[in-house]
Parts: structure tokens; sequence; C-alpha cells
């Protein structure tokens, strides 16, 4: 499995803890910037991580701002992306179980360091469950296409 991981500045302090929990299980890891803690435009890196997750099928994002907020409304404006700001293990578990996730989405001035591990444990050890979650999914898919065109 391989993910994109990117930040801005209220995040950089946490991305290579991130990036360490993720190359532990295996995944490997590819950093969109940035390479320091100045002051960027989150939407930018956003782009950068949602556009090569759109790229690459079957590879996964995570991005990291102060809220999680603007990241997720960035990427989202991606096409076939499905960005989620998630809290806790169980807002992780449920993004991957019934939203099939595909960027991973929280903020550093929300969690700490014992929450992010409990958010990456959930976001790696679930499947997405299919079923009526696939139906809804496809709803998604659908709205944007009403917007992008196929
Ligand atoms: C930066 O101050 C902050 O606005 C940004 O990291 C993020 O929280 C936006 O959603």
């Amino acid at each position: 499995m391989r993910v994109y991981i990117a930040t801005d500045h209220a995040g950089f302090a946490i991305k290579e803890f991130v990036k360490g929990l993720f190359e532990q299980r295996g995944y490997e890891v590819i950093d969109l910037g940035p390479e320091s803690g100045d002051r960027v435009d989150y939407p930018d890196f956003a782009a950068k991580v949602a556009k090569a997750v759109a790229a690459d099928p079957g590879s996964q994002g995570v991005l990291i701002c102060g809220t999680g907020i603007g990241m997720s409304i960035a990427a989202n404006k991606v096409p076939g992306i499905r960005a989620a700001e998630v809290h806790d293990h169980y807002t992780a578990q449920m993004a991957r179980a019934h939203n099939d996730a595909n960027v991973l989405c929280f903020g550093e001035r929300v969690v700490g360091k014992g929450v992010i591990e409990s958010i990456v444990e959930a976001w790696c050890s679930t499947q997405f469950e299919g079923g009526r979650h696939a139906t809804r999914v496809a709803k998604i898919a659908q709205l944007e296409r009403e917007y992008h065109g196929n």
C-alpha cells in the first residue's frame, strides 16, 4: 500500500511521527512536503496529495493541518477523493468501513500522539464494508459526475 502525506506549517511538527506509524505497518510513504515548518497555504498541499491519490488507484493519502478541516475541504474538490476529517479511533474506523475514505485528515492542534496512534491503527486495520455502503459511495461519485463530468 502506498500512502502520500503532506501537511501545512500547523501539521509539520507531527509529520515524521505519522510517517513512522505507516512505515511500521509496511506502507510505502511518499512525502509531498512541505520541507520545513515555514508558513504555507494548506490548499496547495491538499492538492498535491489529492491529485497523487486520484492518479494512483488503490493508494491513500494523509493530510494534517491545524484542525484537519481545511485540508479535507480542499482535498474533496478533487474528483475521486473521499477525504475524511477524523478525531479518534471510532471516526477513523467508520471513515474506512462506511465511507471508503481514501484520504485521512486530522488536526495537529486537536489530537495528541496517543490519539494519532489509535487513529492510524483504526485506519490501517479497517476495510470498506461494501454492501449498502457501496451504494451510498456510488451516489457520491454520481454527484461528482454531475458537476465534473466523467
Ligand atoms: C493555519 O493557521 C490553519 O488555519 C490551518 O492549519 C488549518 O487548520 C485550516 O483548516
